[in-house]
C-alpha cells in the first residue's frame, strides 16, 4: 500500500489526518446488505482518516448507515468494497481467528444495551475477557479494580447487573472495554438508554479516558450534547458522509445541533 495515497481522502478532507498518525483510515468504503432479493446500500463510498488520541462523533438520521460503518471498522462485519486500515491492519484480509484475536486486543465495543452477563458481577464481568482467555480473578484482580475505581463503581464491584443502574451497567461495560488496554473504543449510542445525567456521565467519562489514556474513540450518538465532547463530528447522510466539523470549545450542545441539521437537514 502506498502510504501517499491515504493522504488526502477526496470525499471528505476534512476528516484527513495524515497517513502516518491514523488510527483508522477508509477509503471508498461500501456495505451492501442483501437479503432475499432485497439490496440495502447502508454504506456508499465513505472515505476518512482519524488521528490516533481522537474523540469522533458519528452522527445521522436512523438508517444513515453509522451501526454499520462502527461494525465494519470494528471488523465485525465485511465492507462490500473499498479499503479499511485499522492500525495499519487490513481487518478484511485476515482469518476469523486472526480478526477476533486482533478486535479482542486492540479494541475495545461498547453497546446501547450494555451486553453485561446478569449471573455474573460487575468485577467479574469487568474481567470476562481474560476468564475467558483462561486467567484466573485473583491474577487480574488488582487491574479489574482499577478499572472499576476509574469508572467510580469500586462500591459496587460485587453487585449483579439487575443492582446496578443503566448509567451504572454501561460504566462496567466501559471498564471491560479498557480491560486489554485497547487503541480505539467503539461506542454505538453508549447513553440511547440513560437519562441526561448520567448520559452526561458517559461522555465525561469517555472524554477523560480519551485524553488520559491516549485511546481513539469514536461515538455514535444522536445528541448534540453527547456530540459536542468529541473532536469532530462526522455527519452521516444516506450512507454518505456529507460533513464534518469541530465543536469548537467543547460542551457547547446549541452549536453542535445547528450545524447537524445544516449538514443533515
Ligand atoms: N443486517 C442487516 N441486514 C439488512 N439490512 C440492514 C442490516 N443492518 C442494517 N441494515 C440496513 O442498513 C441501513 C443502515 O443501518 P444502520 O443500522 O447502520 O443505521 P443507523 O444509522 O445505525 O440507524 P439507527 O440510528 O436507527 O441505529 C438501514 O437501512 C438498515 O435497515
Ligand atoms: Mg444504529
Amino acid at each position: 500500500m502506498d502510504v501517499a495515497e491515504w493522504k488526502q481522502p477526496e470525499s471528505e478532507p476534512g476528516v484527513a489526518a495524515t497517513a502516518e498518525n491514523a488510527v483508522v483510515s477508509a477509503r471508498d468504503l461500501r456495505k451492501v446488505y442483501a437479503t432475499g432479493s432485497e439490496r440495502v446500500l447502508a454504506l456508499d463510498g465513505i472515505s476518512l482518516e482519524i488521528p490516533a488520541g481522537h474523540f469522533v462523533a458519528i452522527m445521522g438520521a436512523s438508517g444513515s448507515g453509522k451501526s454499520t460503518l462502527l461494525y465494519v471498522i470494528g471488523g465485525l462485519t465485511p465492507p462490500t468494497d473499498g479499503t479499511l486500515l485499522v492500525e495499519g491492519q487490513n481487518l478484511a484480509a485476515m482469518s476469523d481467528r486472526a480478526r477476533t484475536i486482533f478486535r479482542r486486543r486492540r479494541l475495545g465495543i461498547i453497546f446501547q444495551e450494555y451486553n453485561l452477563l446478569p449471573t455474573l458481577t460487575a468485577r467479574e464481568n469487568v474481567a470476562l475477557p481474560l476468564l475467558v482467555d483462561g486467567q484466573s480473578l485473583g491474577a487480574c484482580r488488582a487491574r479489574v479494580d482499577e478499572l472499576l475505581a476509574k469508572v467510580h463503581l469500586q462500591p459496587r464491584a460485587d453487585h449483579r447487573p439487575d443492582a446496578l443502574s443503566g448509567g451504572e451497567q454501561q460504566r462496567v461495560a466501559i471498564a471491560r472495554a479498557l480491560l486489554n488496554d485497547p487503541a480505539i473504543i467503539l461506542a454505538d449510542e453508549p447513553t440511547g438508554n440513560l437519562d441526561s445525567k448520567q448520559s452526561a456521565e458517559i461522555w465525561t467519562l469517555l472524554r477523560q479516558i480519551c485524553g488520559e489514556r491516549g485511546k481513539t474513540i469514536l461515538m455514535v450518538t444522536h445528541e448534540a450534547h453527547g456530540a459536542a465532547f468529541a473532536d469532530r463530528v462526522i455527519v452521516l447522510k444516506d450512507g454518505q458522509i456529507v460533513g464534518s466539523f469541530e465543536p469548537k470549545g467543547g460542551g457547547d450542545a446549541a452549536l453542535v445541533a445547528n450545524r447537524y441539521q445544516e449538514l443533515a437537514g
